[in-house]
């Protein structure tokens, strides 16, 4: 697998892989056992933390990070202060911000806007939420304080439960736990779901496989009896339960986040799932980790935070722990290497396809055109290469043959991916000179 410098920033959770997660957790630990070995670490470095949405956990730990190690902070947290405020396009911006600070922090309303930011940024720019997204230094949060707890998440069963449509921090985290060997039951509330495609990816990426699981609570909390189980291949007791759906005996960790209001979430008539206190007591939670970004409405009971399972706090004192992490892979990497993150597929951006079908996309705010990436295994899927949402595409050409085919055709499956050259209408693809190859 090509790598991409850690210092070169940190998009999307997908860019994670078992070497770098050891690695960096072997030094988060470092770092919380001997602080004041890091104090000045980054002394005379300039971090920069542009803030377009709300943010009080993640900011703070950010410039809290910063501050333990001796760098200087400059923010924005309010952009209607800002230059954007007068029509300033977000690649203007950045380069500024770009050229004054040796790391960029930005959390944006718009899917992908950090994959978009790094375009005009020579140095490294981290993603502290863009979107729906992700938002992968949570991810790192929330799979450290595991960590801590467990040594190894290989093996472990954490349920993923709330707004997964909606929620950035929950489609990072499975591409964390899963990336980190951890089986994963997803627990959607009714109607928010995410969209067809995005678990795929991630089971082709980690080489997982899904399968249904019940219990009596998951009903209480979403609807249905089953749940999805993602877990490793190697895995298969599912196969002696041909039959009927197996029970899940037990959760390790259960991961619950608020409905995302802001981002059109809307609760069903039968309510939004979250613990209710007897709850507690079924063995399915006996041993149950209870996790939250934060921060938690009614989701998260304010009479568990006593429980010694209840963790979101702690998550929330790890956040600058593993910011300082962050920090000291990207910007010293002469004392501090860590193993290289994992590239996104770069995009191509030569095509006559429409606008990203995405409303969120942060192509659609900078009228940019979305270059596009390709995956799939069984069929060839055209991604935004910003904010990942599947492009409209009908017909495939192959650049070497010069004949053009029908998207689900078998032949596109055989073309070289430096080789596909993707089309709404087949008469765009005969007007470049293609041929009809049927
Ligand atoms: C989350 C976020 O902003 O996505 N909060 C955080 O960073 N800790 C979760 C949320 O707002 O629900």
């Amino acid at each position: 697998m090509a790598l991409l410098p850690v210092l070169e920033g940190l998009h999307s959770a997908e860019s994670f892989h078992r070497a770098f997660l050891d690695a960096f957790f072997e030094r988060a630990r470092e770092i919380e056992a001997h602080p004041l070995q890091f104090e000045d670490s980054l002394k005379g470095r300039l971090i920069a933390a542009v803030f377009e949405e709300a943010s009080t956990r993640t900011r703070l730990s950010f410039e809290t990070a910063a501050h333990r190690m001796g760098a200087r902070v400059i923010s924005i947290s309010d952009v209607k202060s800002t230059s954007h405020a007068k029509g300033e396009s977000l690649l203007d911006s950045a380069r500024m911000v770009g050229s004054y600070a040796d790391l960029v922090v930005w959390r944006h309303p718009r899917d992908g806007a950090t994959r978009l930011i790094s375009q005009a940024v020579d140095v490294p720019v981290v993603n502290a939420g863009d979107g729906r997204l992700g938002h992968p230094t949570q991810t790192l949060v929330d799979l450290y304080t595991l960590y801590r707890e467990w040594g190894s998440l290989e093996g472990k069963t954490v349920g993923i439960m709330g707004d997964l449509r909606n929620g950035r921090t929950c489609r990072s985290l499975l591409w964390g736990l899963s990336l980190a060997g951890a089986r994963v039951v997803l627990l959607p509330a009714t109607g928010l779901d995410w969209e067809a495609g995005f678990e795929t990816r991630v089971l082709e990426r980690s080489g997982l496989r899904s399968r249904e699981v019940c219990h009596s609570l998951f009903k209480e909390w979403t609807g249905s009896e089953s749940a999805r189980l993602i877990e490793p291949k190697g895995l298969l007791q599912g196969s002696l339960f041909r039959d009927h759906t197996p029970r899940l005996d037990h959760l390790d960790a259960l991961y619950l986040t608020r409905l995302q209001v802001e981002r059109g979430g809307k609760a069903s008539s039968g309510g939004y799932p979250g613990i209710r206190i007897p709850q507690l007591r079924d063995a399915l939670l006996e041993s149950c980790l209870i996790l939250h970004p934060l921060p938690r409405l009614a989701e998260v009971p304010v009479e568990l935070d006593q429980d010694p399972r209840a963790r979101y706090f702690m998550q929330a004192q790890m956040g600058p722990i593993v910011r300082q992490a962050l920090f000291l892979a990207m910007l010293r990497p002469d004392v501090w290497p860590l193993p290289d993150l994992a590239p996104l597929p770069s995009g191509n951006p030569e095509h006559r396809l429409g606008p990203c079908q995405n409303p969120g996309c942060i192509t659609l705010q900078e009228g940019l055109r979305a270059p596009w990436r390709v995956c799939g295994r069984k069929n060839r899927l055209f991604l935004c290469s910003y904010c990942d949402s599947k492009l409209t595409v009908e017909y495939v050409g192959c650049k070497s043959s010069k004949r053009v085919h029908p998207i689900h055709s078998q032949e596109v499956m055989k073309i070289r991916p430096e080789n596909l050259r993707p089309y709404v209408s087949r008469d765009d693809a005969l007007e470049e000179g293609y041929q009809w190859g049927g």
